[in-house]
């Protein structure tokens, strides 16, 4: 009887240390947002490989919630679909914004939503310039406000990741405003690398 709970016990612990090592991010809540397509939905994917709570945010439910039916799921694990426009919202975001998520359980914060430019300055629009500006900076600006403070709160910290890009230091043609809005970026943040936040490009 001795010998069979010790066994028990054993197994439950080699089965936690199985799946701490191979999923490294269970149990930790990321927000991505622009987690529908392209670099925003592989990280996702990346991320839920790896053991975790994905809230995947979009525009568009229906592709939000596309996204979450293709991440890896294992026990205990469950992702979100959120509809947010993130260039609407001129102050911090509120958990009704996003559907009732909880702002202090995230983790990780993952800034991918945003929009190219493929124009030149002169025949851009007025309203795709801000769009640029809304999506990419203000969206991302307002994000890191709305989770930095409560990611610092915690003893256990957190992670913001913004994704920037090479056109942030040169600029290109038909590039013009994308260029400002991921300068802005790094601007805004590169001060803070020394306490978890990260501009990939
Ligand atoms: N692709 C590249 O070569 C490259 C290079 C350097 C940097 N980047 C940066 O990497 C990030 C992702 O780029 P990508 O090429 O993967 O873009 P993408 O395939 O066009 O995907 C953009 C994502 O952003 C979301 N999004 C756009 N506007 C949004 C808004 N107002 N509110 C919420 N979500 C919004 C889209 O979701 P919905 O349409 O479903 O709302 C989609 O999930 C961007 O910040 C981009 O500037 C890309």
């Amino acid at each position: 009887m001795v010998f069979r709970h010790v066994a028990v016990k054993l197994h439950r612990q080699l089965v936690r240390h199985l799946s701490t090592a191979q999923l490294p991010l269970l149990g930790k809540h990321c927000l991505i947002t622009g987690g529908s397509r392209g670099i925003g939905n592989a990280i996702a994917a990346r991320l839920a490989s790896e053991g975790a709570n994905c809230v995947v945010l979009s525009r568009s439910l229906s592709a939000a919630r596309e996204a979450i039916d293709k991440l890896a799921v294992t026990a205990g694990q469950a992702h979100v679909a959120v509809q947010f426009d993130v260039s609407k919202t001129r102050r911090m975001w509120t958990s009704d914004d996003l559907g009732g998520v909880n702002l202090s359980s995230i983790d990780v914060l993952i800034n991918a939503a945003g929009v190219a430019q493929h124009t030149f300055l002169f025949t851009t629009p007025e309203s795709e310039i801000e769009n640029i500006i809304s999506t990419n900076l203000m969206g991302t600006i307002f994000a890191c406000r709305t989770f930095a403070r409560p990611m610092m709160r915690r003893k256990e910290g957190g992670c913001i990741i913004n994704i920037s890009s090479v056109l942030a230091g040169r600029g290109a043609r038909g590039s013009t405003v994308y260029a400002a809005s991921k300068a802005g970026i790094e601007g805004a943040f590169i001060a803070f690398l020394g306490i978890g936040f990260f501009s990939a490009q």
